[in-house]
Formats: C-alpha cells, sequence, structure tokens
C-alpha cells in the first residue's frame, strides 16, 4: 500500500443520521454517531484522495482537508449528493438514513392530548438507489449495510437491489460494534466474494475498505 494511492480520486462519503423534523421541537433519527464515515474521510484524506463529507447532526469534528457540508433530513442529504455526484469517482454510503419522515411537520409544538395519538411516515428518497441507477461505468458505489439477523443475505439483497458494487454488512448485535462504537465487524461483500471482518476500529476498517478501491 504507497502512502497516497488514492490520490486525485474524488470521493464523497455519507455519514451519521438523518433528523426527521416532527415539530420545532421533535424529530426521527436513530444512534448512528458518524463515527465510521469520518474515519472513512480521513482516511481517504490521508491517502490522497479529494474528499467531500456530507454528515447529518453529530458532535464529531470534521478532519482538516475535506470539503464538509453539514446536513439534517434525508432529502437534505440526498440533494447535496446528487448535486456532486457526476464529479466523483467513488462513493461510500456510511450514512444511517431514515427511510421515513413524518409526513405532516407541524410549525407549532403539537400539544399533549388525553388520548393516544397516530403518526404517519412517508418514504424517503433513497440516495443510494439513486446513485446506483444513475452511475456511470466508472463510478464505483460502496454502501453499508447494519443487519442483527441473516445478514449476508439481507445486505446482498441490497447490494443487488441498489446496483451497489460493494457493500459491507455490519453485524450490530455485538455489544461493542456498529452504532456508535469505535468498532466494526461483519462482513465485506462484493458480487462473487464475502470476505469475514473480524473486530476493529473503524479507522483501520476504513483503510481496508480503501484497499478494495485498486484492487
Ligand atoms: O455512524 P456510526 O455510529 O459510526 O455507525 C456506523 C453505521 C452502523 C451507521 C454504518 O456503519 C452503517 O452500517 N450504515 C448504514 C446503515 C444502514 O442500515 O443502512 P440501510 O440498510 O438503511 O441502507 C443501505 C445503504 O443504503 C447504506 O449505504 C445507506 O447509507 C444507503 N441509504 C439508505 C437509505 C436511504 N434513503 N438512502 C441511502 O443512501
Amino acid at each position: 500500500l504507497s502512502d497516497k494511492d488514492l490520490q486525485d480520486r474524488n470521493i464523497l462519503i455519507t455519514a451519521g443520521p438523518t433528523r426527521e423534523p416532527l415539530d420545532p421541537v421533535r424529530f426521527l433519527s436513530n444512534y448512528s454517531s458518524g463515527k465510521m464515515g469520518y474515519a472513512l474521510a480521513r482516511a481517504a484524506s490521508f491517502r490522497g484522495a479529494r474528499v467531500t463529507l456530507i454528515s447529518g447532526p453529530g458532535n464529531l469534528k470534521p478532519p482538516v482537508g475535506v470539503n464538509f457540508i453539514r446536513v439534517k433530513t434525508a432529502r437534505d442529504m440526498f440533494g447535496e449528493v446528487k448535486s456532486l455526484a457526476d464529479d466523483q469517482d467513488i462513493f461510500i454510503l456510511a450514512a444511517a438514513v431514515s427511510d421515513y419522515r413524518p409526513s405532516h411537520f407541524s410549525r407549532h409544538k403539537i400539544k399533549k392530548k388525553d388520548t393516544d395519538m397516530k403518526l404517519v411516515l412517508e418514504r424517503n428518497p433513497d440516495i443510494a438507489a439513486y446513485l446506483g441507477k444513475n452511475k456511470t461505468s466508472k463510478q464505483l458505489l460502496i454502501g453499508f449495510a447494519a443487519e442483527s439477523d441473516s445478514i449476508i443475505e439481507n445486505a446482498r439483497e441490497k447490494m443487488i437491489k441498489k446496483n451497489l458494487d460493494m457493500i459491507i454488512a455490519n453485524d450490530i448485535t455485538g455489544e461493542n460494534t456498529g452504532f456508535e462504537s469505535d468498532y466494526n465487524k461483519g462482513y465485506l461483500i462484493r458480487r462473487g466474494n464475502v470476505e469475514k471482518l473480524p473486530e476493529m476500529d473503524k479507522y483501520k476498517l476504513a483503510n481496508l475498505i480503501l484497499d478494495q478501491i485498486n484492487k
């Protein structure tokens, strides 16, 4: 592995959760911290790539030298990705994007009632599927899947459905891996092969993923 093996490659990375507002004080989201995506951005930048990091809300400091774009909702993230997509060589989608958003945003704080309440959700755009449909033969599209059961099968299905070139299936049943943790484990899945990834820190995993690009 040479030091700057990703010199002059344009890499777009998504990271973190999205927030889908319900009213001025409430939102739907998930436990993604952004650690996986930020580790990828730091590692890719260190290896010479021109990195754009599009991140949902979180507390992490963006790595120096990367083009950092902060977003809130899945629709914001989709808009930013779309506007930069043509210039990219590689996409790595580590964000945990909300599949749904509340179909109605209340401009006023929703009041407590004596009865139960139903929340109606609508589908968000699928950024990975959009890129899978529109990528050129030169663009490489890498996704993640956080799975708790039938890990390989579920991840492979996502890879094929969204037309990804590769997917990293995270096993989120581990005590110390997946969302929020500094560690991850799972499988690296391509069309014709599956490689088991032992537990390792996210920066190491980031480099292992980046090693695949020039293979
Ligand atoms: O942020 P951390 O705390 O470090 O945690 C890292 C992580 C567990 C969030 C990350 O490693 C991970 O697995 N991210 C993907 C989470 C997931 O379950 O994705 P998914 O199965 O909903 O989607 C599959 C792929 O499509 C992902 O690459 C996702 O970014 C992408 N996607 C999904 C939905 C959507 N609307 N747009 C997308 O681009």
